[in-house]
């Protein structure tokens, strides 16, 4: 995850590591994960001011890449005058996959993604997780991949839906939390029956 240069490139993104030596990248993180929305969904974080992004980007999310080989990433509008050149495209998300950790950890990734409110709608999402998607498939052959989330999320359904992934229902999501009831989708082509992936069956 240190590597500054790393990006995945999409028509109107590039995908890229977490920078926590960049200012910009932290206060991003601190407006994404304070909006209504993603508290909505994913509940309240720590991470409510610049030097706690900083903190958590440079410990908790970089160990996770490090052990899990995946975890999160940004996805940036493109600069229409210099569209391959990270520093100068602006951070409007986040894309991830994540599988939990021992003991409790499921044998897919987990996709995961939120949006700057103002950027939604316009299929920016959808682009970003499918490029990172596309990328982990071809680079090291990770063809299995969840969708995991809170039933009353209707918006995550809709994306998983026109990413094509299949709704094979209701399931207990331990990584999650002991009382975690969560909507479970796979990737077309998936076992349907999801205790392969170390979840209920
Ligand atoms: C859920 C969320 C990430 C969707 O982002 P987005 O950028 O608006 O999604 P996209 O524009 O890529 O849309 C992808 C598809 O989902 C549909 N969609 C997105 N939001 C929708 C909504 N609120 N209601 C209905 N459909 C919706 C789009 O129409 C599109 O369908 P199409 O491909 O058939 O045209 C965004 O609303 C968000 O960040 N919410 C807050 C955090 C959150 O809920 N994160 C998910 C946790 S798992």
């Amino acid at each position: 995850m240190s590597d500054p240069t790393f990006k995945i490139e999409t028509p109107r993104l590039l995908i890229s590591y977490l920078q926590p030596d960049l200012d910009s990248y932290c206060n991003f993180l601190v407006a994404l994960y304070n909006t209504p929305e993603f508290i909505a969904s994913n509940g309240k974080t720590p991470i409510t001011t610049r030097n706690v992004a900083r903190r958590q980007l440079e410990g908790r999310f970089r160990a996770e890449h490090a052990r899990n080989s995946y975890s999160t990433y940004f996805f940036s509008l493109r600069n229409p005058s210099n569209p391959s050149n990270l520093s100068s495209a602006t951070p409007i998300g986040t894309v991830s996959l994540i599988c939990g950790d021992e003991p409790k950890f499921y044998t897919a990734f987990d996709l995961g993604f939120t949006i700057l409110l103002e950027y939604i709608k316009k299929g920016y999402t959808k682009e970003a997780a499918r490029g990172l998607m596309e990328y982990v498939e071809r680079e090291q052959g990770v063809k299995d991949i969840l969708g995991l989330y809170d039933p009353a999320n209707k918006a995550s359904g809709t994306v998983f839906r026109s990413l094509g992934f299949v709704d094979v229902g209701l399931r207990q999501l331990l990584v999650f939390g002991p009382d975690v009831i969560g909507q479970v989708w796979v990737k077309k082509g998936m076992n349907e029956d999801v205790s392969v992936y170390g979840l209920p069956k």
